[in-house]
């Protein structure tokens, strides 16, 4: 089966770096959005992978990733659906026969590929969508808008979600077709159409990089030494 990885990293509001997109700060040497792409494409089961960038930095991103054959960049949208949108349209131009089409943070830079495999795996064994998690640590309480506590939720049952996520194409086509909504992640799309989503486990490396410090925890524990 063909697998396909769409990147959508078209987004402009959170910024790490001195005037570069999140997408495009470098860990030692190696910005987010290229650790990303090798990332998938290591793990051996993804053909290819399209990224959606902001429309006035589709050359830079292209740049960047030039060394990559199998990567494609496309000019994203005004909001994240708009961006993954035209990067699937993309995907099914390169790979029209592609069976399996993960979407992927480029934040989430350092996803073992043990975590791509398998939510590949569990895709291609029949789930229509997979997304990998982790159970929540923190005690975690709903409050009001005055921020005074109104209950404590039962965190047993919490998972917080990672990327890739991974669809059957039709599924994901479905999801985008049916929903103009926007949504924090694309199994919530899938979710509305009452297709069941699957969960295999995730991995702390495979953090969202999305504060200072998060990118100091890279820079010293995930990016090995002398890289
Ligand atoms: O803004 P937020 O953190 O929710 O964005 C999640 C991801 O979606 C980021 O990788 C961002 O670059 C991407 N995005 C996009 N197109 C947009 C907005 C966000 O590809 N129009």
């Amino acid at each position: 089966m063909s697998v396909v990885a769409l990147v959508p990293a078209a987004g402009r509001g959170v910024r790490l770096g001195a005037g570069v997109p999140k997408a495009l700060v470098p860990v030692k040497g190696e910005s987010l959005l290229s650790r990303a792409v090798r990332g998938l494409l290591d793990s051996g089961r993804v053909r290819h992978v399209v990224v959606a960038a902001p429309a006035d930095q589709v050359d830079l991103v292209r740049a960047e990733l030039a060394a990559t054959e199998s990567a494609h960049v496309v000019a994203g949208g005004a909001e994240r659906t708009d961006s993954v949108r035209r990067a699937l349209d993309e995907a099914l131009r390169v790979v029209p026969d592609a069976s399996v089409v993960l979407v992927h943070d480029a934040a989430r830079a350092f996803t073992p590929a043990s975590v791509v495999r398998d939510v590949v795996d569990a895709v291609e064994a029949g789930a229509p969508a997979v997304i990998p998690v982790l159970p929540v640590t923190d005690t975690v309480k709903e409050v009001d808008e005055t921020g005074a506590v109104v209950t404590t939720v039962d965190r047993t049952r919490l998972r917080a979600v990672q990327t890739p996520q991974g669809f059957a194409v039709d599924v994901l086509q479905r999801a985008y077709a049916e929903s103009g909504d926007i949504a924090t992640d694309d199994a919530g799309l899938v979710e509305r159409l009452g297709v069941p989503v699957r969960t295999v486990p995730g991995h702390p490396d495979a953090l969202k990089i999305t504060t200072a410090f998060d990118l100091a925890v890279a820079e010293s524990v995930l990016a090995p030494a002398g890289e």
